[in-house]
């Protein structure tokens, strides 16, 4: 199966109830991962890549790697998707790879460190979208600053500093046409999200909760979701890792995220913690062995599992052969006259 249109994977998530998780990827092993999992659980999913796995793997190699998987799993749509890209170029330059979807986060100027202003938000994501959508490509904006960095993108600081607005959310929606909507609700990319159980001060969900009331028929982006089990960091720490006890997004909040319009959810960290403690724990327990493979393959293993795992919170699983992909040429017509909408339906 060639690879799919995001706006397809969402739309069908949206009529369906479930969330799909976007799951990134630098190698070959987590893209194996990914597919092992899917077809375990028979899963649509998304598999992204930021600027820093782009740049680590080559393009080339990781493109390369995701039309593998794409012709070796026929019956799972997969979406490729460009995770916070910076600029119009980065953008470009992933479509013209290949990707299904971009991310083009304007929340930040293009250093990807600086909050940029709303206007110039508007503008970039404006000057994307007419781009992808020609091509029929989907887009994702940022509305709202996430905390935290991941691979050297993001302002830094808490996930409260910058909490989305619902009525800048509304215009930014209305003024972009972008097909899916990343809000800013107090969450932050890395393991160090939070220093206890989240609860409403610092979860948000009452904000995205006024968004989808604002906006039902957009699809909802929650990123900075892993949930860093504690069973994860265990297994690292057992292992020679120093990890401060941390908080994640816990699932429950996450599903019910899905059940007010969250159709996308980014995770990143829980599988580069289940693919350290594994590799941690051979090296420790084996301490003779020196094939790659020999950790290379629990840690593969170990990130198979919690994928699978989330897939089936998310309630993507099962889903892979509800639908038939549409072509991307044929979601360009739909974006060209207008039967794929881009005009969000806002209530009062
Ligand atoms: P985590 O660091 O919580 O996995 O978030 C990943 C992410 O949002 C990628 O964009």
């Amino acid at each position: 199966m060639p690879l799919v249109s995001m706006r397809q994977l969402l739309d069908e998530a949206a009529k369906g109830g479930y969330g799909v998780g976007a799951f990134n990827v630098n190698d070959m092993e987590q893209i194996q991962a990914i597919m092992m999992a899917a077809k375990e659980t028979k899963s649509p999913v998304i598999v992204q890549a930021s600027r820093g796995a782009r740049q680590f793997a080559e393009d080339l190699y990781l493109f390369r790697l995701i039309q593998a998987a794409a012709e070796l799993n026929p019956e799972i749509p997969i979406a490729m998707h460009q995770d916070h890209g910076n600029s119009f170029e980065t953008c470009r330059s992933a479509i013209e790879l290949g990707y299904t979807s971009v991310m083009m986060d304007g929340s930040l100027k293009e250093d990807g460190k600086t909050p940029s202003t709303f206007e110039e938000n508007v503008e970039v994501t404006r000057r994307v979208v007419d781009y992808a959508h020609e091509r029929g490509v989907t887009v994702e904006g940022e509305i709202g600053v996430l905390g935290g960095v991941e691979d050297g993108h993001g302002a830094g600081g808490s996930g409260l500093d910058h909490i989305t607005d619902p009525d800048q959310a509304v215009e930014f929606a209305e003024r972009t046409g972008v097909d899916a909507l990343a809000i800013a609700i107090g969450t932050s990319h890395g393991a160090y999200k939070f220093t206890k159980k989240p609860d409403g001060s610092v979860l948000k969900m009452d904000v995205l909760i006024a968004i989808h009331k604002r906006l039902p028929n957009t699809h909802l982006v929650m990123h900075g979701s892993s949930s860093v089990p504690k069973d994860l960091q265990d297994i690292v720490n057992q292992y020679g890792g120093k990890l401060k006890q941390t908080w994640g997004v816990p699932v429950e909040e996450i599903q019910l995220g899905i059940k007010n319009g969250v159709r996308k959810i980014n995770v990143d960290t829980d599988n580069r913690l289940a693919i350290t403690g594994a590799i941690r724990k051979v090296f420790a327990e084996s301490p003779e062995k020196f094939d790659p493979r020999d950790y290379l393959k629990p840690a593969r293993e170990a990130m198979k599992k919690v994928v699978a795992q989330r897939m089936t919170e998310f309630g993507q699983a099962g889903h892979a052969g509800d639908y038939k992909p549409v072509s991307i040429e044929q979601i360009a017509k739909g974006y060209k006259d207008g039967s794929l909408s881009t005009r969000p339906l806002v209530a009062k």
